[in-house]
């Protein structure tokens, strides 16, 4: 299983701190929670944030877009050097284009689903599509309970990838811990996402590698 830690758990105050353990962590990834107070309520960090985070981790980056028009924030994503963009099928109104456009920046193509949208609304677009991130929770906040019907729709989103010939990795974010990630890897998750089980362990290495050991 591929790990993605989310930083909107960590301790803010220690931020330096906070991604160094990253960095000598088992990690694949680090998950960075861009939001814009109006596609979701809240507000996480914005671009001068992300700029300093970037220039600090060596995993790479997993940038998950909770914003309106997402396409405008493309060549800032690509000059963080991010490997994954993911936006949000239900804040672009051009998704084929969008995808498109952070292929041409040179980045992974990431389309995230919230609990509500359907994985069928994919089926004309999964095959180019490099990674499809499925919400497990209302997108916005952390430490939320993990939502059930998500096991099914991964073993649905399998089932479409499979059949297309797409190579789209299934990403899963939101309330995911040892529990959880256990029931997502055996419905068919390749990568989880991990907030609060993470950095609200003693032992984050520890966290980590339970979930990376998941099969
Ligand atoms: C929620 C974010 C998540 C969040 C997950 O909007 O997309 O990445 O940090 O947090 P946990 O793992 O605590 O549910
Ligand atoms: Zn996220």
């Amino acid at each position: 299983m591929k790990i993605s830690p989310s930083l909107l758990a960590a301790d803010f105050l220690s931020l330096g701190k906070e991604i160094e353990k990253i960095n000598a962590s088992e990690a694949d990834f680090l998950h960075l929670d861009v939001m814009d107070g109006v596609f979701v309520p809240n507000i996480s960090f914005g671009f001068p944030v992300l700029q300093g985070v970037a220039g600090k981790c060596t995993k790479p980056l997993d940038v998950h877009m909770m914003t309106v028009e997402p396409e405008k924030w493309i060549g800032h994503v690509r000059d963080l050097g991010a490997a994954i963009m993911n936006v949000h099928q239900e804040a672009c109104l051009h998704l084929y284009s969008t995808v498109q456009h952070i292929h041409e920046a040179g980045m992974m193509a990431g389309v995230t689903l919230n609990p509500a949208t359907p994985v069928d609304t994919l089926t004309d677009i999964i095959s180019d599509l490099d990674l499809v991130l499925i919400m497990s929770v209302e997108p916005g906040f952390g430490g939320q309970p993990f939502i059930r019907h998500t096991l099914e729709k991964v073993r649905k989103l399998k089932a479409l990838r499979d059949s297309s010939g797409s190579g789209a990795l299934i990403e899963v974010d939101g309330g995911v811990n040892a529990e959880t990630g256990a029931l997502l890897a055996e419905a068919g998750a390749d990568v989880l996402v991990a907030g609060s089980y993470v950095f609200g362990s003693k032992d984050m290495d520890g966290a980590i590698r339970t979930l990376k050991n998941l099969t």
